[in-house]
């Protein structure tokens, strides 16, 4: 049996599949738990559908959209919005179409500015995420990121406070202030979140200047999980979130979505630019790590107290019974 199938906790998730922007009228082939899916954009909104027409197994998303279908390169055999093929060139008009004639479609939805897809059935009908949204906040997004580790040890590398003044020495930490002060984890309907954790950081987010920042971290979903920063004598508010597609086991695509309440002047392109410097510096990490799959045994490698906010992450995994990226 394919691990997906065991996997209810990611089959029905949302996953985030693409920025908004990039899906249009030329077909976009993703993956999402090992399921190809071809995504297009027509007057019925987006459809997401298996990505291989059923006549002889192309990728349709070689094809071509045309009106509200999907077109197969090979043969021409143009399928609906619902999935169901319904004009096959060859076939003689007065000839039906074989009700068998249709390819899965699956759940999609527009959100935050990304799309995202359900291969099961959703609990709702956009991820949880909006409802964490201010909307006096100005969003920037940012991604795609593929990385070729697991879904959940990137989501780990992000939830991790005392590798900063390491792998980000100069930007978001500093070695000589490596000691992390206790703080604790705390549940509330269903969002685990972290006290503030506070962390001296030389430039922490391209603009050049030294604070004590004020972190939290908070874990929504398997793959959806939120970074809020504040800093101490500052009104600047920031918030980061990580949302990863896993693809196969050991690859995932990262998407984030920062917004904060400050720089309506800044250039988007300097947050960006200081964020693939930042995730240019963990992808060498966690592309090296092993196990490959997150051990969600505790047994399995030591922690500390400062590694709460990650324990709580492998045990929420554990819970939900995530098994896709997961050892
Ligand atoms: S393979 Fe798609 S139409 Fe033949
Ligand atoms: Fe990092």
């Amino acid at each position: 049996m394919q691990k997906t199938i065991r996997d209810p906790a990611l089959w029905n998730e949302w996953h985030p599949v693409a920025l908004a922007e990039e899906i249009g009228t030329v077909p976009k082939g993703v993956c999402v738990l090992g399921e190809k899916i071809v995504l297009y954009r027509s007057s019925k909104g987006i459809t997401a559908m298996r990505d291989l027409c059923i006549h002889r197994g192309v990728p349709l998303s070689l094809g071509r959209v045309q009106g509200d279908r999907i077109v197969c390169a090979y043969h021409g055999w143009e399928y609906d919005q619902s999935g169901a093929c319904v004009c096959i060139p060859a076939l003689p008009k007065h000839q039906a179409i074989p009700t068998k004639a249709r390819t899965p479609t699956f759940a999609c939805c527009e959100s935050l500015g990304f799309v995202w897809v359900c291969l099961g059935e959703p609990s709702r009908p956009t991820p949880i995420y909006e409802d964490f949204v201010p909307s006096e906040l100005i969003p920037l997004r940012m991604g795609p990121y593929p990385v070729q580790a697991s879904g959940p040890r990137v989501v780990e590398n992000f939830l991790d406070v005392s590798h900063l003044m390491f792998v980000h020495e100069g930007l978001l930490g500093d070695r000589e202030f490596p000691e992390i002060d206790d703080y604790t984890m705390v549940e509330e309907n269903g969002v685990f979140r972290s006290t503030e954790i506070a962390v001296y950081q030389p430039d922490p987010d391209g603009r050049g200047h030294g604070v004590t920042s004020r972190y939290t971290y908070e874990i929504f979903s398997p793959l959806g999980v939120r970074l809020t920063k504040t800093a101490d004598g500052s009104d600047e508010l920031f918030h980061l979130f990580l949302f990863v597609l896993p693809e196969s086991e050991t690859t995932c695509t990262a998407y984030m979505l920062q917004l904060r309440n400050y720089g309506q002047d800044i250039p988007d392109h300097v947050f960006v630019d200081f964020q693939n410097t930042l995730l240019a510096q963990d992808k060498l990490i966690v592309e090296n790590q092993k196990p490959e799959l997150l051990p969600l045994d505790l047994q399995a490698e030591l922690h500390l107290k400062c590694d709460r906010v990650a324990i709580a992450y492998r045990r929420r995994l554990k819970e939900l019974g995530v098994t896709f990226g997961t050892d």
